[in-house]
């Protein structure tokens, strides 16, 4: 039976590093108050004109130089993001073009937190099947570009200008905070190649989804329910800024995670003592602290880099996976489970020997 290996893979970082306090410049929050709820100190921006496909791309280099592959092999591409370049084409043809792959089929999928392990499953069916042998997957996000900010708003961020933020906007930064800290722009790719000696690569898969909860983590406005599906009264309103339910998304996350790594588990004989590492979706580290309690996992088990990063969506589980193999954390034939939630609701786990 063909399985597909995580042959190499790599990370892009947006070139900004922005901390709590600079944040604190333009909206009612803290330092102390970002890290207690979430355990976020600093995430990374993009500058203004950079896509998210030039993330995949540095990513997807990287993924292919460490698993040593040429890019005439490539005969896959799932491009995984909920902030494209554009709304249409997606990212997987355009990162086909830049990285002058051949023409083969490129997904463009988004399923938001649960991306990467959409993707993979979308893969790994690829390689089974034998349709593919060679996939490059990545996830990339510029959450930047959600920020109801004005020039004042990046100009003080900065650290250009020092007067106060004028009212008006300060108010319009504070009614957001909730959801702005959390995120920043990355990417993340691997590259995953058939193998038919069974000791390693994707062991089993479970992914979920249930769209009735949907509005409660969702971006209300600029789609073609509304005609023009864009418009300025829609930015006005914040429309094109997600809105989120954090309690509601909490408890989802917390239970949906445990379930989802306990049911696969189980059905694959294992105990969560069996595994060498836990990659979690990095939105809040309280939430991952949570599962950590509830699988009964040792510190040693786990990886976070959300302190660094925030929330990345689709790049978080890539990159924390590209940080660990780099890092030697993930060794050739360590079992590792990778979990995720997020909006849709989507959520799943993931399990590979490396
Ligand atoms: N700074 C200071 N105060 C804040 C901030 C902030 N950044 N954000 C909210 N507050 C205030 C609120 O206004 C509220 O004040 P009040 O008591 O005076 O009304 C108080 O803090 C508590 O607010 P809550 O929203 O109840 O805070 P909570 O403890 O739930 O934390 C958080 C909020 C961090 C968002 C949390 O709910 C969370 O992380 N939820 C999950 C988020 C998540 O995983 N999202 C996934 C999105 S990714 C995707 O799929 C697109």
């Amino acid at each position: 039976m063909l399985r597909s290996v995580i042959a190499g893979s790599g990370s892009a970082i947006a070139p900004h590093r922005v901390t709590n306090d600079m944040l604190a410049r333009i909206m009612d929050t803290s330092d102390a108050w970002i890290r207690e709820r979430t355990g976020v100190e600093t995430r990374y921006y993009v500058e203004p004109g950079t896509r998210t496909t030039d993330l995949g791309v540095i990513a997807a280099e990287r993924a292919l130089e460490m698993a040593g592959v040429a890019r005439e092999d490539i005969d896959l591409v799932v491009f995984a993001t909920m902030t494209p370049d554009q709304y249409f084409p997606g990212c997987g043809g355009l990162l086909q073009s830049r990285l002058g792959l051949r023409p083969v089929p490129a997904f463009d999928i988004r399923q938001q937190c649960s991306g990467f392990l959409y993707g993979l499953q979308l893969v790994d069916a690829h390689i089974r099947a034998g349709l593919a042998r060679t996939a490059l997957l990545v996830g990339a996000e510029i959450h930047s570009g959600f920020m109801p900010w004005g020039p004042g708003s990046w100009a003080r961020l900065a650290g250009d200008v020092e007067a106060p933020l004028e009212p008006g906007e300060w108010e319009t930064t504070t009614s957001v905070r909730h959801l702005t800290v959390l995120f920043g722009d990355a990417g993340g790719a691997v590259v995953i190649t058939a193998a038919d000696d069974g000791s390693r690569g994707v062991v089993d898969q479970a992914l979920y989804a249930d769209g009735t909860d949907a509005a409660k983590l969702c971006v209300p406005g600029n789609g073609f329910a509304r005609r023009p599906y864009v418009d300025p009264e829609q930015i006005r309103r914040l429309e094109h800024v997600p809105v989120m339910d954090g309690r509601y998304v909490f408890k989802m996350a917390t239970t949906r995670m445990t379930e989802a790594a306990r049911a696969l588990l189980e059905r694959n004989g294992l105990t969560p003592g069996d595994l060498k590492l836990v990659l979690m979706h990095q939105a809040n580290l309280r939430i991952n602290e949570f599962v950590q309690r509830s699988l009964g996992l040792s510190d040693a088990q786990v990886c976070h880099n959300i302190q660094r990063y925030g929330n990345t969506t689709a790049a978080t589980v890539p990159l924390l996976w590209d940080e660990c193999v780099r890092g030697g954390r993930i060794e050739p034939g360590d079992a590792v489970l990778m979990v995720a939630f997020g909006a849709g609701m989507t959520w799943g786990a993931t399990l590979v020997r490396a």
